[in-house]
């Protein structure tokens, strides 16, 4: 049995997920490797990002349109989004796979990358009643520097924390908060009256940023807008009101918001996420929007198997970016293993790569697909032995904890500051 939902993902099977089962819950795509071919030959890559290759991003909606109408056409008029919710300090690596991607599709096509940071939905949802929200403000810049060590272009890249406003996205919110109705939401969420406010209407504040009209500051590329700012507000503001539409400056509002409704958002998530943004995409065509555009990630396992979710408040059950090499060891060197009980059981038997915790973290992370396909043949085989592959995951961890901590090591809260700060994204 699996279970997935906006807040929970569980099976109760060692082999994990079952991943056929929510594509058809859901209503999403497989993404295909034709799917994958096209995007190599539109970029002329060999091959793309393994976490791609690997089909760990494995289901989407409309890939195709936005391979058709974004990068066939060549113009590349698309933004990336993506997000966190600031639940604990520490990121683990699970939770970096969304981040990674984007930062690796914002170098291959030089698009802006939005990040919404929900300190909110994270509030709301503790069951505390007297908890302190600045708890989750600090964890939102602690995620953030996390985020940041993934390598991100700063004058391409926008990330914002919820509770802070962000100019010009107002206006949309108010238009889905009057679009979307409660009994909706309930259904779709499962929320019941003895619900918080906040989590009932968190829903719309994700949802927002999925359309580029949200960020008017961010992603216009005329100068003219984007730069008339008074004391942090939109010109517009002050014109619109007090203006006629045949004002230039109305009109040249009107036009700029056009602008912003032909470009396309791709969002960047787990599976998880859907139910956000599948109620958007009914909505978005009847507020002369483009639908979004999505892939969806699988899950990683726990270390404890695949069956266990992985959570950031049990210290054992997922590597942190913050561990060091040694912690690291020891906890691949326990995780739980798709080997046979003994040596000559498992030369003879060979071991399960599809229950296997080692092992998947090799198919997440490895850059190269043969080498993966090779690792879990042996292992299969009874040729590799469960230590054998364990150290080859280690090395492999380690390799990419360094280079997520090398880069950590030069943020301050200047550069902090200029990944928050609004700045045209598009030149
Ligand atoms: N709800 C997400 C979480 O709990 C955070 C999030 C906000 C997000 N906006 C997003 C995730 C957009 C993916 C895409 O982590």
């Amino acid at each position: 049995m699996t279970t997935i939902t906006h807040e929970k993902v569980e099976s109760n099977d060692k082999k994990g997920i079952d991943y056929n089962a929510v594509i058809e819950q859901f209503g999403c795509q497989l993404i295909t490797s034709d799917l994958l071919s096209k995007i190599k030959q539109l970029t002329g890559k060999d091959k793309l990002h393994p976490l791609l290759e690997n089909n760990i991003f494995f289901a989407h909606r409309d890939l195709d349109i936005l391979i058709d109408k974004c990068l066939r056409e060549k113009q590349n008029n698309f933004y990336i989004y993506t997000g966190r919710g600031p639940s604990t300090p520490n990121l683990h690596i699970g939770h970096m796979i969304p981040f990674i991607t984007a930062k690796y599709l914002q170098d291959l096509f030089g698009v802006p990358v939005i990040i919404q940071i929900t300190d909110d939905e994270k509030y709301y949802h503790n069951a505390k009643i007297d908890i302190n929200h600045n708890i989750f403000k600090d964890y939102a810049i602690e995620n953030i520097k996390d985020i940041i060590s993934c390598g991100f272009d700063m004058d391409k890249t926008f990330i914002f924390i919820n509770s802070i406003p962000v100019v010009g996205m107002k206006d949309n919110l108010i238009k889905l908060h009057k679009r979307i109705k409660l009994n909706h939401i309930k259904n779709i969420f499962g929320f019941d009256d003895n619900d918080n406010m906040g989590r009932i209407s968190f829903p719309v504040e994700q949802m927002t940023p999925a359309f580029a009209s949200s960020f008017p500051t961010l992603l216009l590329k005329d100068d003219k807008l984007k730069l008339n700012t008074i004391n942090g507000q939109l010109n517009y503001m002050l014109f619109y009101k007090h203006n006629d539409r045949n004002n230039d400056y109305t009109r040249t509002y009107d036009s700029q918001m056009t602008e912003l409704q032909n470009m396309r958002c791709l969002i960047v998530a787990g599976i998880d996420q859907d139910p956000y943004f599948r109620t958007l995409r009914d909505i978005a065509t009847k507020i002369n929007e483009h639908k979004p555009i999505m892939i969806y990630s699988r899950f990683l396992g726990s270390l404890q198997g695949k069956d266990k979710k992985m959570s950031s408040s049990i210290d054992n059950s997922s590597i942190f970016l913050s561990d060091t090499p040694k912690q690291v060891t020891k906890k691949i060197n326990s995780a739980f293993s798709g080997g046979q009980e003994t040596l000559e059981l498992h030369r003879q038997l060979g071991g399960n790569p599809d229950i296997d915790v080692a092992m998947q973290y090799i198919e997440f992370f490895s850059n190269d697909i043969a080498t993966v396909i090779e690792i879990k043949d042996k292992f299969k085989k009874g040729e590799l032995l469960s230590g054998e592959l364990k150290k080859q995951c280690i090395t492999l961890l380690n390799e990419l904890l360094k280079t997520f901590n090398d880069t950590k090591q030069i943020i301050d809260i200047e550069m902090i500051h200029a990944f928050m700060s609004i700045k045209p994204l598009i030149i």
